[in-house]
């Protein structure tokens, strides 16, 4: 089979995504298998999961990958950062964003995307991280927002 573009992937993993979560209204629940479903379709990536906003910070949640920091305040990080601007955050090289937060060594490019509720209220964001430099661009922006959309939709529509 000819080597899918970045793009179908992520149109292959937002089927399996919507059909996985169609239905499921647990968040624990829905975050662990969309968890799951982007570490398998990007088996590349070095950590792939949440952080969700609980009691005025972001806590640790469902993640594919190495133990992590288990709380980041708001604006610290690229998690806090893209938290408080409520926008998707590409970083080319982790050394290069100032106040990073290192959980790992390893990690040397990123991608933070928010989760937007209807309301517009940050629920989480959504958390990327590559041991290569350069891994993420806006195909991966437009990807995550999908799934941030999809994710976002399941859980928290109902009754808006
Ligand atoms: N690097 C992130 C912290 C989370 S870990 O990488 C999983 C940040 O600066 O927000």
């Amino acid at each position: 089979m000819a080597k899918l573009t970045k793009e179908e992937r992520y149109e292959e993993l937002l089927k399996q995504l919507e059909a996985l979560i169609e239905g499921v209204t647990d968040e624990t629940a829905v975050l662990a298998n969309a968890s799951a479903l982007m570490a398998t379709a990007f088996p590349e990536w070095f950590w792939t999961g949440f952080y969700m906003v609980h009691n005025g910070a972001l806590v640790l949640g469902p993640f594919q990958g190495t133990v992590a920091c288990f709380r980041i305040d708001k604006g610290r990080g690229v998690c806090g950062t893209a938290w408080q601007r409520e926008e998707s955050i590409v970083v080319p090289d982790v050394e290069e964003f100032p106040g990073h937060i290192a959980c790992s060594s390893l990690s040397r490019s990123e991608i933070v995307v928010p989760l937007i509720d209807e309301a517009g209220t940050v629920r989480g964001v959504i958390d990327i991280d590559s041991t290569e430099l350069n891994t993420f661009d806006d195909a991966d922006r437009k990807g995550l927002e999908k799934v941030a959309q999809v994710i976002v939709h399941s859980l928290y529509s109902r009754g808006l």
